[in-house]
């Protein structure tokens, strides 16, 4: 019996935040709703078309081989490679057909119970804006590029499609115990920073990995980080790093089991054993740990991109 989600919800309301719910505090844009959505996609310069040109370009040297096969196959599917900054309707059309999703445009971040909301009713909220030359190599917030690049390929596989939306619906429980922390990190080192193990080796799934030109080299070949199979439990309790290079990363065998072991864990007890803070460190390894490969941390230990230090 599941229940990763509340029974008897209503996932096609907004959800309340329950005022003793911590999330991050951002402020509303006045021209959105509550459900934050742009009345219609930003219209693109054709600096703009040109800037999602070149970081295309450039994730197309690092991501075959590297990338994995469901997201490859998905960006053919949806033949993002068209030429400038892909217009969400004719996206959301095809992303439709093969699963049921849309893609739809919001100014910024949105808060948590608002993502769950979309999520839950297979909306993907994707950045209207698209970074600059000046902040072509690393930018704080998700844009169009992050958004839609990264995340929206994956959303063509079936399962993994599947598994978006259950993630959103297990937010309104998440919030009901107060634990959108754990939550959040389960999203972080699957949706973001995923690894999954492949015929041919490990590849990346995660939208933060497969979005940069750096990380898909680094979580897939470097000897820094620790790659660890995934154990949902587990990951719920770990702490993770926003503004570097992850110095652990969970691997998934494949998206049945990455579903199978999310939605059929028993998350009422997970949520009441689990404590407000992380327990385990990023860095760490612990006993229980199915270890692929023990992490040297050498970058890390050398101070990591606040020092300049390789991603080796
Ligand atoms: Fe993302």
């Amino acid at each position: 019996m599941p229940t990763l989600v509340q029974p008897d919800t209503d996932f096609s309301t907004l959800p309340e935040l329950p005022a003793e719910v911590f999330t991050a505090p951002l402020k509303k844009p006045e021209h959105v709703g509550d459900d934050w959505l742009e009345p219609k996609q930003a219209d693109y310069s054709s600096d703009d078309d040109a800037i999602w040109n070149d970081l295309f370009a450039r994730q197309m040297d690092v991501l075959p081989g590297r990338a994995a096969s469901a997201f490859m196959a998905g960006l053919q599917k949806l033949n993002l490679n068209r030429g400038g900054v892909p217009e969400f309707g004719k996206l959301s059309e095809d992303l439709t057909a093969l699963t049921g999703w849309s893609v739809v445009p919001v100014p910024m971040l949105i808060p948590d119970h608002v993502f769950f909301w979309h999520l839950a009713n297979r909306r993907f909220p994707a950045g209207n804006f698209i970074r600059t030359r000046e902040t072509f190599d690393y930018i704080e917030e998700p844009d169009v590029f992050h958004d839609v690049f990264g995340h929206v390929p994956m959303l063509t596989d079936p399962v993994y499609a599947d598994y978006m939306q259950e993630y959103g619906r297990a937010g309104w429980k998440a919030m009901r115990y107060n634990r959108l922390k754990s939550l959040g990190s389960l999203y972080w080192y699957t949706v973001e920073f995923g690894l999954i193990e492949e015929a041919s080796g490990i590849k990346a799934y995660g939208a933060g990995i497969l979005s940069g030109p750096t990380e898909i080299v680094f979580a897939t070949e470097a000897q820094s980080p620790n790659r660890i199979m995934l154990n949902v439990d587990r990951v719920m309790r770990t702490d993770y790093v926003i503004s570097d290079l992850q110095p652990t990363y969970f691997v998934i065998e494949s998206f049945e089991d990455l579903y199978r072991q999310t939605v059929e864990r028993d998350f009422d007890r997970l949520y009441r054993s689990l404590s407000p803070g992380f327990t385990y460190a990023n860095s760490a390894v612990i006993d229980l740990d199915n270890v692929l490969h023990r992490g040297t941390q050498e970058y890390l230990l050398r101070g990591g991109r606040g020092s300049g230090a390789r991603p080796v």
